[in-house]
């Protein structure tokens, strides 16, 4: 099981639950309550097991056939290990997995008998979750076997009798989740792409214009500290913001003066209809809502419903400036481009007041740092 952390530390056995929940939450819930009641010292503090003798077969005591029999029952592998890496005690599927038995295992080196390593492998959930003291989960890809698993550590009250602190080590082949994952990632990114293009076909003049718009908010979504599921909804609504360009004339589209005010309002439906397209296609992300929003402004301004800043999605609002950003730098029918330092200038000009500051300052570090759309 060779493979690169993809994932950080879990907050705790609950939450980590609610993210993967499934059977290694509930045995976690279960073995909680089983070291917890009565089989621990219980002196408040957690419980603590002296672990004399070592759950072997007829040797051990009451508590540990018990916990033997539970973890064998487990249809995942279930490794007892102390902070050494030193592994305590197996559960069967484990045995099978590996091919030892409990006696050859014993004692035997985790990073070893897991990884083929002599080294704790980088990102190892058990020296995090020594270090934190607290649940720790991350998907691993094995590149050898092609499997992903859930790899988690649990940090017990537990030691052994030198006084090395016990982690029950959990490892649940997630390969299947993982390829089905993957398989509607690119379903969905089919449709995006699909719908997109259609954009694009009845309005060559800004063929490029969701795309850069894309581009230029990921790159403002890691400066503004935008969480990843953020930004992959800030830039899928990116590449659709203008759907709703579908159901305005091309005419009025491809026009090469100033619209008229009667013009302008058709043209300001674009994202109502854009809203009413996407809300039906079910996104991991809030895209319908940051499409409809991409025209609002901080102070009330904007449209189609005049929100303020608090109103507005914090992703509609990195929208906004990258829009606004791409669309002065690029050429238009009834104007030539104006350029990157003018759009630079405009959304300084207004930070704060139809664009969020936080947005425009964001945006021109990305700028500073050196970006250029293509
Ligand atoms: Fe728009």
């Amino acid at each position: 099981m060779r493979g690169n952390s993809e994932k950080g530390a879990g907050p705790g056995p609950a939450a980590a639950g609610d993210a993967q929940g499934g059977a290694l939450t509930e045995y976690m819930a279960l073995i909680d309550g089983l070291a917890a009641s009565g089989a621990s010292g219980g002196n408040g503090a957690g419980p603590k097991i002296r672990l004399v003798p070592l759950p072997d077969g007829g040797s051990a005591s009451g508590f540990w056939t018990v916990v033997q029999e539970f973890i064998d029952a487990l249809p995942f592998l279930v490794i007892l290990v102390d902070e050494t890496h030193s592994i305590v005690a197996t559960n069967r599927a484990l045995r099978q997995y590996v091919g030892l038995d409990a006696h050859q295992l014993r004692g035997g080196y985790c990073p070893r008998v897991l990884h083929g390593l002599d080294h704790p492998f980088p990102g190892c959930p058990l020296e995090e979750s020594r270090e934190v003291d607290r649940w720790v989960e991350r998907e691993l890809f094995d590149p050898p076997s092609g499997k992903w698993v859930l790899s988690a550590i649990f940090p017990t009250g537990w030691r052994t009798e030198e006084g090395r602190r016990l982690f029950i080590h959990l490892v649940e082949d997630i390969t299947v989740r993982k390829n089905a994952e993957e398989k509607l990632r690119q379903a969905l990114d089919g449709t995006i792409m699909v719908l997109a293009a259609a954009t694009e076909v009845r309005d060559p003049y800004t063929a490029d214009h969701a795309r850069r718009v894309a581009m230029l908010a990921r790159a403002m979504a890691g400066e503004a500290g935008f969480t990843a599921e953020q930004t992959e909804g800030t830039c899928v609504a990116a590449q659709l913001h203008d759907i709703g360009k579908l159901y305005v004339p091309v005419e009025l589209l491809n026009k090469p003066r100033r619209l008229t005010e009667v013009e302008m309002n058709l043209v300001k439906m674009h994202p109502r209809i854009a809203h009413d397209i996407l809300r039906n296609v079910v996104f991991p992300w809030p895209v319908a809502l940051i499409v409809l929003q991409h025209h609002e402004r901080m102070d009330g301004s904007g449209y189609p419903a005049g929100l303020t800043g608090p109103d507005i999605l914090p992703e509609a609002r990195a929208l906004a400036v990258a829009d606004v950003v791409e669309a002065m730098s690029s050429h238009r029918p009834y104007r030539a481009a104006l350029g990157t330092d003018a759009a630079l200038a405009e959304i300084a000009g207004k930070k704060g007041l139809l664009y969020d500051a936080g947005m425009v300052e964001a945006c021109l570090r990305v700028f500073a740092k050196g970006f250029v759309f293509p």
